[in-house]
C-alpha cells in the first residue's frame, strides 16, 4: 500500500463498509468509519450524538466542523501511525479540502481513493436487506449474504441490529445528498489523479480480491 490514507468513496449502499473492513483487516490498520462513531455518539447520547441525531435521521450531512474535528482527534490516536482508511469521509469539496491539509501538516502525501460504483437500482435493496452485527460489526444482507440463522451473526452469535436510517424515505434522502454534496468528490479526486474506480456491482468477496491485489501493487 502506496499512500498513508486511504479513503472509500461511494453511493450508501455501495459496499463502503464492507470493503473497508477487509482491507483494514489485511493491512492491519484501522478503519475510521465518520458514520460508525456518529452512531455510537448517538447511541450514548453524548452532546456529539444528541447534535447529529436529527440530521442523520434526515439522511443529511452533519455540518463539516462537527465531522471534521471528529476524524482529526481520531487520527491523532497511535493506531493510525503507520496509516489508516476513512470510510464514508470525506463527502463535501470543504471536508475533502479539510483531508488535504491535514495531511499536508503531518508530511502524508496525498491520498489514494477508492471509488466503489454500484447501478443507483441496487442501492435500495441492499440498504433495506442490511443487518449488522451488535458485537462485532459484521455486515449482513437478508438478500445477498444472509446469516445462516435469522437475526443472529454467524461469528459470535450477537443479535443483528437493523439501522435507523435503512428506511426507504431516509434512503431516498441520503442518496440526494449524495448526488448535490459528494459525487462532485470524483472529479475532485480524479483531478489529483488519485482516484481509482471500482466496479462495485459484483459479489463482495471478488471485488474485495481485486481491491486487494490492486492495494498490494500501488
Ligand atoms: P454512513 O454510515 O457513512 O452511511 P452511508 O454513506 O449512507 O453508507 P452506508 O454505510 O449506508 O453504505 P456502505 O457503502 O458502507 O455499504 P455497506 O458496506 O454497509 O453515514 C450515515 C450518516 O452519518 C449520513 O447519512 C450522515 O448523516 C452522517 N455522516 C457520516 N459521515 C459523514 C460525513 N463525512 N459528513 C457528514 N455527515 C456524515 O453495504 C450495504 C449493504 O449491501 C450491506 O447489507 C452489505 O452486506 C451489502 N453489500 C455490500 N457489498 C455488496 C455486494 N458487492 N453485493 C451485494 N451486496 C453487497
Ligand atoms: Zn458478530
Amino acid at each position: 500500500m502506496r499512500a498513508h490514507a486511504l479513503i472509500f468513496l461511494g453511493a450508501p449502499g455501495a459496499g463502503k463498509g464492507t470493503q473497508a473492513r477487509e482491507v483494514a483487516r489485511h493491512f492491519t490498520i484501522p478503519q475510521v468509519s465518520t458514520g460508525d462513531i456518529l452512531r455510537e455518539a448517538v447511541k450514548r447520547q453524548t452532546p456529539l450524538g444528541l447534535a447529529a441525531k436529527a440530521k442523520m435521521e434526515a439522511g443529511a450531512l452533519v455540518p463539516d466542523e462537527v465531522v471534521c474535528g471528529i476524524v482529526e482527534e481520531r487520527i491523532d490516536e497511535t493506531d493510525c501511525q503507520k496509516g489508516f482508511i476513512l470510510d464514508g469521509f470525506p463527502r463535501t469539496i470543504a471536508q475533502a479540502q479539510f483531508v488535504d491539509r491535514m495531511l499536508q501538516a503531518k508530511g502524508r502525501g496525498l491520498p489514494q481513493v477508492l471509488d466503489i460504483e454500484v447501478d443507483e437500482d441496487l442501492l435500495l435493496k441492499r440498504l433495506t436487506g442490511r443487518r449488522t452485527c451488535s458485537v462485532c460489526g459484521e455486515i449482513y444482507n437478508v438478500h445477498f449474504n444472509p446469516p445462516k440463522a435469522e437475526g443472529i451473526c454467524d461469528k459470535d452469535g450477537g443479535k443483528l441490529l437493523y439501522r435507523a436510517d435503512d428506511n426507504e424515505q431516509t434512503i431516498r434522502q441520503r442518496l440526494e445528498a449524495y448526488h448535490k454534496q459528494t459525487s462532485a468528490l470524483i472529479e475532485f479526486y480524479r483531478a489529483q489523479g488519485v482516484l481509482h474506480e471500482v466496479e462495485g456491482n459484483n459479489d463482495p468477496a471478488a471485488i474485495a480480491k481485486g481491491l486487494l491485489e490492486f492495494l498490494s501493487q500501488a
